[in-house]
Protein backbone atom coordinates (compact mmCIF):
# COMPACT_ATOMS: atom_id res chain seq x y z
CA UNK A 1 0.00 0.00 0.00
CA UNK A 2 0.68 3.66 -0.06
CA UNK A 3 0.37 6.34 1.98
CA UNK A 4 1.23 9.99 1.92
CA UNK A 5 2.38 11.72 5.17
CA UNK A 6 2.03 15.94 5.12
CA UNK A 7 4.42 17.30 7.60
CA UNK A 8 2.16 20.54 8.13
CA UNK A 9 3.21 21.42 12.24
CA UNK A 10 6.20 24.25 11.21
CA UNK A 11 5.83 28.09 12.21
CA UNK A 12 6.67 29.66 8.58
CA UNK A 13 9.02 31.89 10.36
CA UNK A 14 10.38 32.99 7.09
CA UNK A 15 7.08 33.97 5.61
CA UNK A 16 7.08 36.68 8.31
CA UNK A 17 3.62 36.56 9.44
CA UNK A 18 1.62 35.76 12.38
CA UNK A 19 -0.61 32.62 11.21
CA UNK A 20 1.32 29.41 9.93
CA UNK A 21 1.85 29.87 6.33
CA UNK A 22 0.39 26.33 5.88
CA UNK A 23 -3.09 28.22 6.94
CA UNK A 24 -1.99 31.40 4.65
CA UNK A 25 -4.80 31.85 1.86
CA UNK A 26 -4.58 30.58 -1.11
CA UNK A 27 -6.86 30.89 -4.37
CA UNK A 28 -10.06 30.87 -1.31
CA UNK A 29 -8.40 27.95 0.44
CA UNK A 30 -5.57 27.60 3.27
CA UNK A 31 -2.80 26.58 1.71
CA UNK A 32 -2.50 23.17 2.95
CA UNK A 33 -5.89 21.85 1.91
CA UNK A 34 -4.43 22.63 -1.83
CA UNK A 35 -2.17 19.54 -1.25
CA UNK A 36 -4.59 17.44 0.71
CA UNK A 37 -7.30 17.46 -2.39
CA UNK A 38 -4.70 16.50 -4.83
CA UNK A 39 -3.22 13.77 -2.73
CA UNK A 40 -6.76 12.06 -1.40
CA UNK A 41 -7.99 12.46 -4.85
CA UNK A 42 -4.92 10.32 -6.03
CA UNK A 43 -6.12 6.96 -6.08
CA UNK A 44 -2.49 5.01 -6.17
CA UNK A 45 -2.48 6.71 -2.52
CA UNK A 46 -4.74 4.60 0.04
CA UNK A 47 -4.42 7.27 3.03
CA UNK A 48 -3.29 11.12 3.65
CA UNK A 49 -1.70 12.02 7.25
CA UNK A 50 -1.45 15.51 7.99
CA UNK A 51 1.31 16.13 10.89
CA UNK A 52 0.01 19.37 13.18
CA UNK A 53 1.96 20.71 15.91
CA UNK A 54 0.30 19.92 19.09
CA UNK A 55 -0.84 23.56 19.61
CA UNK A 56 -2.18 24.07 16.56
CA UNK A 57 -5.47 25.81 17.11
CA UNK A 58 -6.55 25.87 12.61
CA UNK A 59 -7.11 22.41 11.81
CA UNK A 60 -10.34 22.78 13.91
CA UNK A 61 -11.59 25.68 12.00
CA UNK A 62 -11.73 24.16 8.70
CA UNK A 63 -14.37 21.30 7.43
CA UNK A 64 -12.19 18.27 6.11
CA UNK A 65 -15.63 16.12 6.05
CA UNK A 66 -14.93 15.76 2.24
CA UNK A 67 -11.99 13.78 2.52
CA UNK A 68 -14.03 11.59 4.64
CA UNK A 69 -11.57 8.68 6.55
CA UNK A 70 -8.91 9.56 3.36
CA UNK A 71 -7.88 11.99 5.81
CA UNK A 72 -5.82 11.54 9.07
CA UNK A 73 -5.00 14.45 11.38
CA UNK A 74 -1.92 13.66 13.58
CA UNK A 75 -1.28 16.25 16.69
CA UNK A 76 2.62 15.00 17.04
CA UNK A 77 4.80 17.48 14.99
CA UNK A 78 8.06 17.92 16.58
CA UNK A 79 11.07 20.84 16.67
CA UNK A 80 11.98 19.93 13.69
CA UNK A 81 10.98 19.03 10.13
CA UNK A 82 12.61 15.46 10.00
CA UNK A 83 11.35 15.22 14.11
CA UNK A 84 7.83 15.58 12.65
CA UNK A 85 7.95 13.15 9.71
CA UNK A 86 8.95 10.65 12.63
CA UNK A 87 6.76 11.36 15.02
CA UNK A 88 3.87 10.86 11.65
CA UNK A 89 5.74 7.46 10.89
CA UNK A 90 5.60 5.75 14.71
CA UNK A 91 1.73 7.13 14.63
CA UNK A 92 0.47 6.35 10.97
CA UNK A 93 -1.44 3.02 10.74
CA UNK A 94 1.10 1.40 8.23
CA UNK A 95 2.81 -2.07 7.71
CA UNK A 96 7.10 -1.89 7.69
CA UNK A 97 7.02 -2.16 3.99
CA UNK A 98 4.29 0.13 2.58
CA UNK A 99 5.66 3.06 0.56
CA UNK A 100 4.96 6.27 2.52
CA UNK A 101 5.11 9.80 0.37
CA UNK A 102 6.61 12.65 1.86
CA UNK A 103 5.12 15.60 1.30
CA UNK A 104 5.46 19.25 2.52
CA UNK A 105 2.26 21.13 3.40
CA UNK A 106 3.93 24.31 1.83
CA UNK A 107 4.09 22.67 -1.19
CA UNK A 108 0.78 23.73 -2.47
CA UNK A 109 1.01 23.16 -6.47
CA UNK A 110 2.03 19.76 -6.39
CA UNK A 111 -0.10 17.68 -9.53
CA UNK A 112 -1.52 14.59 -10.43
CA UNK A 113 1.07 13.74 -12.97
CA UNK A 114 3.81 14.23 -11.18
CA UNK A 115 2.86 11.94 -8.49
CA UNK A 116 2.84 9.35 -11.20
CA UNK A 117 5.74 9.69 -12.59
CA UNK A 118 7.30 9.29 -8.80
CA UNK A 119 5.38 6.26 -8.58
CA UNK A 120 5.97 4.91 -11.30
CA UNK A 121 9.63 5.22 -11.39
CA UNK A 122 9.91 4.50 -7.23
CA UNK A 123 7.46 1.41 -6.51
CA UNK A 124 10.17 -1.33 -8.61
CA UNK A 125 13.15 0.32 -7.09
CA UNK A 126 14.50 -1.42 -3.85
CA UNK A 127 15.49 1.98 -1.77
CA UNK A 128 13.05 4.81 -2.87
CA UNK A 129 13.06 8.06 -5.15
CA UNK A 130 12.04 11.57 -4.78
CA UNK A 131 11.15 14.43 -6.89
CA UNK A 132 13.55 17.04 -8.13
CA UNK A 133 14.55 19.08 -11.01
CA UNK A 134 18.22 19.61 -12.53
CA UNK A 135 19.59 22.89 -11.97
CA UNK A 136 19.15 25.39 -14.54
CA UNK A 137 21.14 28.46 -13.32
CA UNK A 138 24.68 29.03 -13.19
CA UNK A 139 25.57 28.61 -9.40
CA UNK A 140 28.14 30.62 -7.39
CA UNK A 141 29.43 30.09 -4.02
CA UNK A 142 29.71 33.00 -1.86
CA UNK A 143 33.23 33.99 0.18
CA UNK A 144 30.74 34.85 3.22
CA UNK A 145 31.38 38.51 2.18
CA UNK A 146 29.04 39.02 -0.55
CA UNK A 147 30.83 38.29 -3.23
CA UNK A 148 31.91 35.50 -5.75
CA UNK A 149 34.48 32.61 -4.31
CA UNK A 150 33.67 30.47 -7.12
CA UNK A 151 31.39 29.10 -10.16
CA UNK A 152 29.69 25.64 -9.03
CA UNK A 153 29.35 23.44 -11.93
CA UNK A 154 26.38 22.91 -12.36
CA UNK A 155 26.48 19.16 -14.22
CA UNK A 156 24.64 16.82 -12.34
CA UNK A 157 23.14 19.08 -9.87
CA UNK A 158 19.52 18.30 -8.93
CA UNK A 159 17.10 20.59 -6.75
CA UNK A 160 15.49 17.90 -4.36
CA UNK A 161 11.50 18.27 -3.77
CA UNK A 162 8.95 16.55 -2.40
CA UNK A 163 7.39 13.91 -2.59
CA UNK A 164 10.08 11.77 -1.10
CA UNK A 165 9.16 8.26 -1.67
CA UNK A 166 10.25 5.21 0.61
CA UNK A 167 9.23 2.60 2.45
CA UNK A 168 8.08 3.45 6.07
CA UNK A 169 10.44 0.72 7.92
CA UNK A 170 13.57 2.01 6.23
CA UNK A 171 12.86 5.47 6.43
CA UNK A 172 12.36 5.26 9.95
CA UNK A 173 15.16 3.32 10.34
CA UNK A 174 17.51 5.45 8.51
CA UNK A 175 15.17 9.14 10.29
CA UNK A 176 16.35 7.84 13.51
CA UNK A 177 19.65 7.71 12.64
CA UNK A 178 20.41 10.74 10.87
CA UNK A 179 22.85 13.92 11.80
CA UNK A 180 21.02 16.88 13.56
CA UNK A 181 21.15 19.08 10.54
CA UNK A 182 19.66 16.37 7.98
CA UNK A 183 16.65 18.64 6.26
CA UNK A 184 15.19 15.69 3.78
CA UNK A 185 14.17 11.57 3.92
CA UNK A 186 16.79 11.23 1.34
CA UNK A 187 19.36 13.07 3.03
CA UNK A 188 18.94 10.48 5.83
CA UNK A 189 19.15 7.64 3.02
CA UNK A 190 22.27 9.06 1.69
CA UNK A 191 23.98 8.66 4.98
CA UNK A 192 22.97 5.43 5.30
CA UNK A 193 24.68 4.35 1.83
CA UNK A 194 21.80 4.42 0.04
CA UNK A 195 21.18 6.21 -3.40
CA UNK A 196 17.18 7.03 -4.03
CA UNK A 197 16.30 7.67 -7.68
CA UNK A 198 15.59 11.01 -8.80
CA UNK A 199 12.40 11.55 -10.91
CA UNK A 200 12.06 14.57 -12.86
CA UNK A 201 9.21 16.92 -10.63
CA UNK A 202 7.78 20.26 -12.58
CA UNK A 203 9.04 23.64 -11.38
CA UNK A 204 5.18 24.59 -10.16
CA UNK A 205 5.91 22.51 -7.59
CA UNK A 206 8.25 24.96 -5.50
CA UNK A 207 8.23 25.74 -1.68
CA UNK A 208 6.00 28.32 -0.78
CA UNK A 209 8.80 30.04 1.91
CA UNK A 210 9.14 33.57 1.70
CA UNK A 211 6.09 36.00 1.07
CA UNK A 212 6.37 36.70 -2.76
CA UNK A 213 6.21 33.53 -2.86
CA UNK A 214 2.03 33.29 -2.75
CA UNK A 215 1.91 35.25 -5.60
CA UNK A 216 3.40 32.68 -7.96
CA UNK A 217 1.76 30.02 -6.17
CA UNK A 218 -2.05 31.69 -6.87
CA UNK A 219 -0.79 32.10 -10.57
CA UNK A 220 -0.09 28.04 -11.27
CA UNK A 221 -3.27 27.38 -8.98
CA UNK A 222 -5.53 30.07 -11.09
CA UNK A 223 -3.43 28.73 -13.83
CA UNK A 224 -4.78 25.08 -13.54
CA UNK A 225 -8.51 25.96 -12.42
CA UNK A 226 -8.90 27.79 -15.79
CA UNK A 227 -7.94 24.48 -17.55
N1 LIG B 1 7.46 21.39 9.27
C1 LIG B 1 6.98 20.53 10.25
N2 LIG B 1 7.52 20.58 11.52
C2 LIG B 1 8.50 21.44 11.83
C3 LIG B 1 9.01 22.31 10.83
C4 LIG B 1 8.47 22.26 9.56
O1 LIG B 1 6.07 19.74 9.98
N3 LIG B 1 8.97 21.47 13.08
C5 LIG B 1 6.84 21.37 7.93
C6 LIG B 1 6.31 22.72 7.49
O2 LIG B 1 5.01 22.94 8.05
C7 LIG B 1 6.33 22.63 5.98
C8 LIG B 1 7.47 21.64 5.70
O3 LIG B 1 7.80 21.04 6.96
O4 LIG B 1 5.15 22.11 5.44
C9 LIG B 1 8.66 22.32 5.07
O5 LIG B 1 9.30 23.18 6.01
P1 LIG B 1 9.56 24.74 5.81
O6 LIG B 1 9.24 25.16 4.43
O7 LIG B 1 10.91 25.03 6.35
O8 LIG B 1 8.41 25.37 6.75
P2 LIG B 1 8.58 26.15 8.13
O9 LIG B 1 9.59 25.45 8.97
O10 LIG B 1 7.22 26.32 8.68
O11 LIG B 1 9.13 27.57 7.65
P3 LIG B 1 10.43 28.35 8.19
O12 LIG B 1 11.60 27.40 8.01
O13 LIG B 1 10.50 29.58 7.35
O14 LIG B 1 10.16 28.65 9.65
MG1 LIG C 1 11.66 25.27 8.33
Amino acid sequence: MKFALVPAAGSGSRMGTSIPKQYAMLCGEPMIRHSIETLCGFSAISRVYVVLAENDVRWKEYDWSAFGDRLVALNCGGKTRLNSVMNGLRAMDAGDDDWVLVHDAARPCIDHESLQRLIEGTENEAIGGILALPVADTLKREDGKGRIAETVPRAKLWQAQTPQMFRKGRLLDALSKAPADQTDEAGAMEALGYSPRLILGDPGNFKVTYPGDMMLAEMILKGRMGK
